[in-house]
This record gives C-alpha cells, structure tokens and sequence, in this order.
C-alpha cells in the first residue's frame, strides 16, 4: 500500500506523499521477518501498479532510480491560481459547513452543482468536505466582478487554470451558459445546486428559477450580504432562506423567511 501510493503520488502530484525508513521497515512484525527490499525491475511489479506508471517509466528501470530521472520530468502540482478572485475565510468555513451539515444529515457525499466556478476556489472547499462537484461556467468571467476582469490570459485561458487548480479533486465541468446548462439536466439530478455567477438581480433570479427543480435537498449560493440585488432575487424567488454570512442556502420545497 505505501509502495503503491508512493509511486501513484509520484507519478500524479509531482512528489512522493510517503517516506518510510527502509531499516524501520525491514523486521516489523509480519508472519514471517521479512528482509531490507531489494531492487526489483519494473516487470517483476504488480500489474496494477506497473499500469499506474508505465507511461514514465523505461522497462528495466529500477524501482530505487525512480526519482531521478523520472521524477525531474513530472510535473509538480501547481500551485492555486485564483486568477484575481479571492475568498473571505469566513464564506470559505461557510461553504466547508454546507457539505459537512448535508453529510452529517444524510450520512453521505453530497453530488453538488456550482454554477460559477472560475478558478474552481469554492468547488475545492467543497471537495475537500466531502462532496462530488459538478462545476457549470462559460469561464468568461462576470460583468459585475473586477477580480475576473483583471486575469490577463498570461498563465492561460480560464479553463485551463481551472482545470489545473481542480486536477487532483474530485470535480468535473461543463463550459456553458447556466440557463442552457440547466436545460441539459433533468430534474432533481443533484443534491444541491450552489449559485455564484452572475449578480445582478435578474440574473440570480433567472439561475435560482432555472435549476431550483434540478436540487433535490439544497439550493445555495454566494454574495447574500455583498450584493443587495442577490439578497431581494433570493428573497422573492424562494421567500426567504439561512443566512451563514454571505453563504445562502434553502432547502427544496420548504418555504422559509
Ligand atoms: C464570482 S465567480 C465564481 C467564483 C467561485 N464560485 C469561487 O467562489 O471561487 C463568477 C463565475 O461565474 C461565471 N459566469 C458568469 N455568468 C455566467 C453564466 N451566465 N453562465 C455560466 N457561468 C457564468 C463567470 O465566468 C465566473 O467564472
């Protein structure tokens, strides 16, 4: 287990998350006292973890070379990009709570959609509680939002950043316009559906309207104290919801104010 997750680690992250002191490791308690590891060849591995690697590695290679030339040509894991959006850490705490309250309900992973990702710094919070995250954008940023506006193209398009920040969480996309988005969707496909796009009236109330019927348990979003406009489209759209701060969320089919 360690052996496979340090060579999956080094192959898919850029670095080995294990270390194990060979000495420490020879005569633990086994059935039998096993020796220090040997050198092995990449054949004479498991066909699970051969497959997980075979693509960077050179047949005969020994296992102990792996670092280096192999590792040198991996990519490292990259550092967040925000692209000019931040977060406040207590939304962030206020998103982590919307997963963890849901999984603490249902005794499950919530399959969650956001509409409105941009560099993808909610969708993390929310996979890193727990949550399977579906991210719907155009990536071409908000009109209201100066953060978006500011990116200047230079580490690539947003997409590609996105895709680069999300890689190793448990979160898809789709590029699309939200209302389009939703019409591809059929009803009650997710657990909860969290809102951060646009923020002008019409247009949260358009998105809250369009995928409200997509939502099996939770509708949600951002921007309910920031943007007076999404708090009055939350308010007359669904009469009312919890307020964790500038977090919103409602449960389905219950009216609430
Ligand atoms: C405020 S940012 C999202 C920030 C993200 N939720 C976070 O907290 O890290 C708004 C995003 O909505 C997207 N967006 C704006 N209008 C949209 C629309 N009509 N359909 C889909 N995405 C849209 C923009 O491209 C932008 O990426």
């Amino acid at each position: 287990m360690t052996r496979d997750l340090s060579l999956v680690g080094t192959q898919k992250l850029g670095y080995n998350p294990v270390y194990c002191n060979w000495d420490a490791w020879a005569g633990h308690w086994k059935p039998k006292c096993v020796g220090k590891p040997q050198f092995i060849q990449a054949g004479g591995i498991a066909e699970k973890m051969k497959e997980s690697w075979e693509a960077n590695v050179e047949p005969g290679v020994k296992i102990v070379d792996f670092r280096s030339p192999v590792v040198d040509k991996l990519p490292a894991q990259p550092e967040f990009d925000g692209m000019g959006m931040d977060l406040p850490p207590d939304d962030a705490r206020a998103i982590h709570q919307l997963i963890t309250d849901f999984r603490k309900e249902h005794g499950r992973r919530p399959y969650v959609c956001e509409i409105g990702s941009w560099a993808g710094r909610s969708a993390i919070i929310m996979a890193k509680a727990g949550a399977q995250v579906l991210c719907v954008d155009t990536w071409e940023g908000s009109k209201n939002d100066e953060g978006c506006k500011a990116y200047d193209g230079s580490r690539g398009t947003p997409l590609e950043v996105f895709k680069r920040n999300t890689a190793s969480y448990d979160i898809g996309y789709m590029q699309a316009d939200s209302l389009e988005a939703a019409r591809r969707f059929p009803d009650q496909k997710f657990d909860i559906v969290y809102i951060d796009a646009e923020h002008d009236y019409d247009s949260v109330k358009a998105d809250i309207e369009a995928w409200l019927p997509k939502a099996k348990h939770i509708i949600a979003g951002h921007d309910f104290q920031s943007f007076p406009s999404v708090r009055k489209a939350v308010n007359d759209t669904l009469g009312g919801c919890i307020a964790s701060g500038n977090v919103w969320r409602a449960e389905v089919g219950v009216a609430c104010g």
